[in-house]
């Protein structure tokens, strides 16, 4: 059997990290990406590119020709359902194809009762439609990535949207992708959904608090009432900070959900702590 695996949305941030330890592992890796020319100047020579969009089934059905396994990693940005979308294509495709295996990189606290947050819901229905492809899939419902910290701080300001009171526990974007790509060697974990925690709870308050006091020196963590930041993003027409506001709103109403403990018999735990991850931040300035 081939051990060509497709990885959509590659070139993300939480899909690149992947695409590279499938390929550390020896597996032959095709990225599938709207933008080629970036995704080929980023990856090199050694990682096969091709264009296509997950709106269009040809370019899913040309992609997928000849690969084992098909690894989802999508982000629709103001269109939340393109994941939604985008998943039910992928899968449809992947059956067609023969593929063994579809992964899925969902959230954790994706749960009918939760989706009436569109973002929350798009990936429900991309569940469903992975779950009811009849190829065997695991898909990831992983808490907050360490990876998501910088984008809190802008300059010597990290903002934190509302007080956000809930703990969870972080993982680096390295441990789930050596997660991954042990899942497709591994029989046991195929039609499973797995909960991805890393070894540490911390509220977003405090993760920052560390992240800044390690990576972002003179970085001052303060929290905006929500109503503050509604106001600051309509008088400075600031369509970043409007676009985040729902997800925030959203993330201070729910809690980490499942048991990681099947993800971590099957797959080997996450071991990074927030500290190692921020240390590893400033060796990369
Ligand atoms: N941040 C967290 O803590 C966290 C936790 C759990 C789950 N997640 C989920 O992880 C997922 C991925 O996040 P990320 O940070 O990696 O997102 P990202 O950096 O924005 O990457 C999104 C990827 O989607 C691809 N994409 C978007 N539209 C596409 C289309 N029409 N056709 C083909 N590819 C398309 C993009 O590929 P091209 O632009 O190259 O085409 C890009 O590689 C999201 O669903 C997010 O909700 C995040």
């Amino acid at each position: 059997m081939s051990n060509l695996i497709l990885v959509i949305g590659g070139t993300g941030m939480l899909g690149e990290p992947v695409a590279r330890r499938l390929s550390a592992d020896g597996y032959q890796v095709r990225i599938f990406t709207r933008h080629p020319d970036k995704a080929r100047s980023k990856f090199g020579a050694e990682y096969e590119v091709v264009g296509g969009d997950v709106e269009d089934p040809p370019s899913l059905d040309a992609a997928l020709a000849g690969c084992q396994a098909v690894h989802i990693n999508l982000e629709g940005g103001l269109d939340p359902d393109l994941e939604r979308r985008g998943a039910q294509n992928v899968a449809a495709a992947a059956a067609k194809a023969g593929v063994q295996r579809i992964t899925y990189l969902s959230g954790t606290s994706v749960t009918k009762e939760n989706s009436w947050y569109a973002g929350t819901k798009a990936k429900f229905e991309a569940e469903a439609a992975i779950r009811a492809a009849s190829v065997p899939y695991t898909i990831f419902q992983a808490t907050f990535f360490m990876e998501t910290l910088p984008r809190f701080v802008r300059g010597a300001r990290a903002s934190i949207l509302g007080s956000q009171p809930h703990p969870w526990h972080w993982v680096a974007a390295d441990d789930y992708a050596r997660m991954v790509s042990k899942a497709y060697a591994t029989p046991a974990a195929a039609n499973k959904t797995l909960h991805i925690f890393g070894p540490e709870l911390w509220t977003l308050g405090q993760a920052l608090q560390t992240y800044c006091r390690v990576a972002r020196p003179g970085a001052k963590v303060s929290s905006v009432p929500f109503w503050m930041a509604a106001l600051i993003a309509s008088l400075s027409r600031d369509t970043e900070l409007k676009a985040v506001l729902p997800f925030f709103r959203y993330s201070e109403k729910v809690v980490e959900e499942g048991d990681p403990a099947e993800a971590n018999a099957l797959l080997g735990a996450p071991t990074t702590t927030l500290a190692q991850w921020c240390n590893l931040q400033v060796g990369r300035q």
